[in-house]
């Protein structure tokens, strides 16, 4: 499966946090492909977190990473309240992986006031696409949408950009939209 959601995530953090000094937390690092296209743009203040020590074992290795913390994220993450100045989040959300429940609010806790929340997912997932029915989760649609309107209620984030965008990946024949969620976090 071809894949840019990092791609797309490096092009996104270009255009709302340019500054390259920031402080990055990538939730769900895996072998850290968004680590890598980050650092080509020159980031240098990335940290990784991962469920899986194999993954990121292999992202250590590429050497763009500043920390490589291993933990679940759908739990309390390891990392002090306003630690990082965004935190991004490239393909994990997914029927299989990471619940927005669990970890769109606790994200927010770890970036400052004024920082961002960046998430990239493939669009199918959590809206009904034609030809892509077999990947449509009704239940993470709702608990996505329902996620983002109370943290946009709550005013603990505000979302900035909600985008479809096309190619995010190519499965089966199948070239899939992605969506990008770019929030900026205004409570704390
Ligand atoms: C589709 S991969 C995306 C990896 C990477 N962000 C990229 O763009 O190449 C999803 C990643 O989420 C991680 N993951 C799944 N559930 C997790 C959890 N509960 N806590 C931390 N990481 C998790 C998986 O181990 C996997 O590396």
């Amino acid at each position: 499966m071809k894949y840019n959601g990092p791609g797309k995530m490096a092009a996104i953090m270009k255009e709302y946090c340019p500054n390259t000094n920031v402080s990055v937390l990538d939730c769900g690092a895996g072998t850290g492909i968004v680590g890598e296209k980050l650092h080509a743009l020159g980031y240098k203040n990335v940290d990784g977190v991962d469920i899986s020590q194999k993954s990121l074992d292999f992202a250590e290795q590429k050497g763009v990473y500043r920390k490589l913390v291993c933990a679940d994220i759908e739990q309390k993450l390891p990392f002090e309240e306003k630690e990082f100045d965004v935190v991004v989040c490239s393909g994990g959300i997914c029927p299989a992986h990471v619940a927005p429940s669990k970890c769109f609010q606790e994200w927010t806790r770890v970036v400052k006031k004024g920082g961002y929340v960046i998430i990239i997912l493939r669009r199918c997932y959590v809206e009904l696409q034609e030809g892509e029915e077999a990947y449509y989760s009704q239940s993470l649609g709702e608990e996505f949408n329902s996620e983002i309107r109370k943290l946009e209620e709550s005013k603990t984030w505000r979302v900035i950009l909600r985008e479809t965008f096309p190619a995010y990946c190519y499965d089966k024949g199948i070239f899939s939209d992605g969506i990008v969620l770019v929030c900026k976090v205004t409570l704390f």
